[in-house]
């Protein structure tokens, strides 16, 4: 695909495997949700130790399914961070429950503050969502103990954060383990820019054999058998147990995913190397932070965010970026900000707010160049002096 970007923001890492995995379907006759599917889900499950990996059409109905699956409904309130892709709140509205957007932590760690959550906690709280911002962890330690003492259901937004793994001795557990493993349920996207991808495609997790049999069932329609199964000859009729989605992933996508699986741990190696690089020239340049400097174990690397001293400043770095042909996002605006979320309740928001005006998303993807990091800095660290 041509662009005018000199340095995209996010590129593919797709080769000959991927078009192996995709011709293998093509040729196997079977297209929508079977063994690939099956594959990946155990896969993709014994990769981050967990018990129930659970492929669904993407993201958004992922975090829909984990919704339902918890029974959130009318008059429940979610806790979920300010500074957050807009799905998660899309689907607590999706289910008749109301969101309550908790403040960041800080400018360096923008992920949901445990002591902000705790303000916003009533009577008519039931869940949490936890987003794991860039692919770095947010205060899962602190998180969960709070959800445990006040009786909250936990959500992982672990979209960023595949391959993720919380490493913190003096917590233990989730010391040593992955993200998608530390609360109730999680959510995955398999989105075209995420760190594994297939296009659109998600992934539901839990330890929970309970909540792993909803989620199931709520992907295709509450059915008890599905055409793969009649196909087979396993079955030759169904029951239908609740009413359900058609959230199913189809058997190419799956197939990519499996390769993409196979590649992610490398891929989020380089994309660590090229964060350090990015770090070791722009910490400490006058009035700037990198987000998540110091974060708890090894993050997925899926942004380079970089926070402006101003919004005006931030302005012209991203004319310099956009000018130098280099793509750059912003992510994210404070959802709460949105017309669609203006009217709901909000705690105070002063550093989702500073975050949401002065971010800047850097280029960052695994066959990026240690020179593309150099050439992107320069263009930073003029704009800074200016
Ligand atoms: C943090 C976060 N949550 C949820 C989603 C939704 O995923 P999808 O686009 O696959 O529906 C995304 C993806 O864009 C995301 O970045």
């Amino acid at each position: 695909m041509s662009s005018d970007w000199r340095v995209p923001l996010t590129a593919l890492d797709y080769g000959p495997e991927e078009e192996q995995a995709v011709l293998r379907v093509l040729r196997s006759g079977w297209l929508s949700m079977g063994p690939e599917v099956e594959a990946f889900e155990r896969e993709f499950a014994a990769a981050i130790g967990v018990h129930h990996a659970i492929a669904v059409a993407n993201g958004t109905a992922a975090l829909h399914l984990a919704c339902c699956a918890l029974d959130l409904g009318p008059g429940d309130e979610v806790i979920q961070p300010a500074i957050n892709f807009v799905a998660a709140a899309n689907m607590t509205v999706a289910v008749g429950a109301t969101p309550l957007f908790a403040d960041i932590c800080a400018q360096a760690e923008p992920t949901l503050d445990p002591a902000a959550i705790e303000r916003l906690v009533t009577p008519r709280t039931k869940a949490v969502v936890a987003m794991h911002y860039g692919g770095a962890f947010c205060r899962m330690a602190e998180i969960h103990s709070l959800c445990r003492r006040r009786g909250l259901a936990l959500i992982e937004d672990a979209c960023h954060a595949v391959g993720a793994r919380y490493l913190d001795p003096q917590q233990s557990p989730p010391h040593g383990r992955a993200a998608g493993t530390l609360g109730d349920l999680a959510a995955f996207s398999f989105f075209s820019n995420k760190n594994l991808a297939v296009g659109e495609g998600g992934m539901v997790t839990t330890d929970r054999d309970d909540l792993a049999q909803r989620v199931r069932q709520l992907r295709s329609h509450g059915m008890t058998t599905l055409t793969w199964d009649r196909h087979r000859g396993h079955a030759n009729t169904y029951d239908v147990l609740q009413h359900g989605y058609n959230y199913r992933l189809d058997e190419l996508r799956a197939a990519l995913g499996r390769v993409q699986l196979a590649k992610l741990a490398a891929n989020n190696q380089r994309r660590g190397a090229l964060v350090r690089r990015y770090r070791q020239s722009l910490d400490g340049l006058p009035g700037w932070t990198v987000a998540h400097a110091r974060t708890s174990g090894d993050s997925a690397h899926h942004l380079m965010a970089v926070v402006a001293p101003d919004a005006d400043t931030r302005e012209r770095a991203v004319t310099a970026l956009r000018d130098a042909r280099i793509q750059s996002s912003m992510h994210y605006p404070c959802i709460p900000d949105f017309a669609a979320f203006r009217a709901m309740r909000a705690g105070e928001l002063p550093n989702s707010r500073a975050f949401a005006a002065r971010v800047i998303t850097l280029p960052l993807f695994p066959a990026m160049s240690a020179p593309e990091v150099d050439d992107v800095c320069g263009v930073i660290r003029r704009a800074a002096a200016r």
